[in-house]
């Protein structure tokens, strides 16, 4: 069996930046509403005519972590692209990514797994690498949600915490035995399936028939949220799936020297914090600037980190996510 490890990572968002403060210009709310319960201050939203999509803004962090890692991009053997809210029904993202990086021909496909997309696909690569079926796989986690939220006070429960952005790796053959990716831990619950949704338009309720219907009260088409129940069952599955990478590996909480957490809610994340007991320097957060960018955020807040020197050589770092689906999942490394 090889090991994998991440050689370069790289991340964008757009420049367009929404305040909480520029929300209530479009709804009732208030920054301190937004601040108090999800921790978030801006936001950034792709703007119309900047040329970024879900895969237009993957491929720009994947650039820069193509040449952090320093392989050439014919090299890259895989291409998996997370996200859930892709350019378009079909093709996959993945593919798109493919043609703007001119890689001829590889593997590439898409991974639906909202919040726990990145995890998912760096699970995936992990196989893929560890039996020696490839060397490098690019994986991309992007979303743009800006386009597709309710931005009125009907929808203000869920559209005030979704942010655009993207976050890349290149994850490769480790020639250590010491480091790199130790375990990933992934689970789904589809009983909660609707409980974070986008439900129309779909296949069970294809474009004609909305636009036949003319109901402008129809929020289908908007992503719907039980906001309460996501929180419980997030504070319960985030703890189990961090304290299974650590068993799976014989390590104690006091081990972690970075958990970074998937940028649900700053409150998920403190509640996380306290239970392990780590402190303020072993938790990487920026749900503050960029509100949650689903599949975007694991791979956005991680180069963040590592560009800030936050991540160092031998560092245990742990990554864990919770999403609609439900699903959830935790990545143990060994940097
Ligand atoms: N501004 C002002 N008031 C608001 C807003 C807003 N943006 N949104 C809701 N309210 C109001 C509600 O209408 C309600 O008013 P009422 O009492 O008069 O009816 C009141 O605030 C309380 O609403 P709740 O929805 O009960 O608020 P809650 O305390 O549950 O907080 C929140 C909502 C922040 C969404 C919380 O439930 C949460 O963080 N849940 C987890 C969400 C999450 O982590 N999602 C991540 C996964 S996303 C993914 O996987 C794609």
């Amino acid at each position: 069996m090889y090991k994998s490890k991440i050689t370069g990572m790289g991340m964008y968002v757009p420049e367009n930046e929404i305040t909480n403060r520029d929300l209530t210009a479009l709804m009732d709310t208030s920054h301190e509403w937004i601040l108090e319960r999800t921790g978030i201050e801006s936001r950034r939203h792709i703007k119309k005519g900047d040329g970024n999509t879900t895969a237009t803004m993957g491929v720009k962090a994947s650039r820069i972590a193509i040449e952090r890692s320093g392989i050439d991009k014919n090299d890259i053997d895989l291409i998996l692209f997370a996200t859930l809210s892709p350019d378009y029904y079909f093709p996959g993202s993945g593919v798109i990514v493919q043609k703007e990086l001119d890689i001829p021909t590889c593997p590439a496909m898409d991974i639906r797994n909202q919040c726990s997309g990145f995890i998912y696909a760096l699970s995936t690569a992990d196989q893929f690498i560890k039996t020696g079926m490839y060397k490098n796989i690019l994986i991309i986690g992007s979303e743009n949600h800006s386009g597709g939220l309710d931005m009125t006070t009907r929808g203000r429960g869920v559209s005030v915490i979704f942010g655009d952005g993207a976050g890349a790796v290149v994850l490769s053959r480790s020639s250590s035995e010491e480091t790199g990716i130790l375990s990933t831990h992934l689970h789904s619950e589809g009983k909660y399936a609707e409980e974070l949704s986008l439900i129309g338009p779909s296949t069970r309720r294809w474009v004609p028939e909305i636009m036949a219907a003319n109901d402008a009260e129809d929020t289908s088409y908007y992503p719907y949220m039980n906001g309460q129940l996501v929180f419980k069952n997030a504070v319960v599955r985030f703890s189990e799936v961090i304290m299974e990478g650590l068993q799976e590996n014989q390590m104690t909480p006091d081990q972690i020297d970075m958990l970074i957490p998937h940028q649900a809610n700053l409150r998920i994340s403190q509640f996380i914090q306290k239970k392990f007991g780590l402190t303020d320097d072993q938790v990487y957060n920026n749900i503050m600037r960029y509100g949650n960018t689903t599949a975007g955020s694991i791979p956005i807040a991680m180069t963040e980190a590592w560009e800030a020197g936050k991540i160092k050589s031998g560092d245990l770092v742990v990554l864990a996510a919770f999403g609609s689906g439900f699903t959830w999942g935790s990545a143990l490394i060994r940097w």
